[in-house]
C-alpha cells in the first residue's frame, strides 16, 4: 500500500460519486487521504476539466473541454456535470465509460449558473456563466 500513489490509492477508497467541496477523502479508519477538496477554476481555454456552458435556446449545455474533450474511460474519467441555477435548482448528469462528456440540459434559465464537473483523478472543476 505505501507504494500506491496517492491519486490511485484516493481513487480506490474514496466514494468520488459523494464527494463535495469541504470534504477530507478518508480512510475507513478515518485516517486522510488526501487534502481538503476545493473547487478549481482555470480557464476553459486551457484546461479541459473546466465544465465550459454556454446558453442555448432551450436551456445550457456543458462540456468539459471546451476545445479538446477530456476522456471518460474506465480508468480516468468525468463523473458528472451539474448545473447549479440560481442557488436553487440543481441538476446533475453522469457519464459511462465511453461516453463523451458533454451535455444538453433542457431546463428553466436563471440569472446565476454554475456548472461543475467531477473528474476522479483530478477533482472538482467549477466554471460559473458571466451574469447577462
Ligand atoms: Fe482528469
Amino acid at each position: 500500500m505505501k507504494n500506491m500513489k496517492p491519486r490511485k490509492m484516493i481513487r480506490d477508497k474514496f466514494n468520488w460519486w459523494e464527494v463535495v467541496a469541504g470534504d477530507v477523502p478518508r480512510d475507513k479508519d478515518g485516517t486522510a487521504l488526501g487534502r481538503e477538496i476545493k473547487y478549481l477554476r482555470a480557464d476553459p481555454d486551457k484546461n479541459k476539466h473546466v465544465p465550459y456552458t454556454v446558453e442555448v435556446a432551450d436551456g445550457y449545455e456543458s462540456r468539459c473541454g471546451k476545445h479538446e474533450l477530456h476522456m471518460v474511460t474506465e480508468e480516468h474519467f468525468i463523473a458528472y456535470i451539474e448545473l447549479i441555477i440560481d442557488d436553487r435548482w440543481h441538476h446533475r448528469f453522469y457519464f459511462k465509460a465511453g461516453d463523451e462528456p458533454k451535455v444538453h440540459f433542457q431546463v428553466p434559465k436563471g440569472k446565476k449558473v454554475i456548472a461543475r464537473a467531477l473528474c476522479n483523478f483530478d477533482s472538482l472543476w467549477e466554471y460559473e456563466l458571466p451574469v447577462k
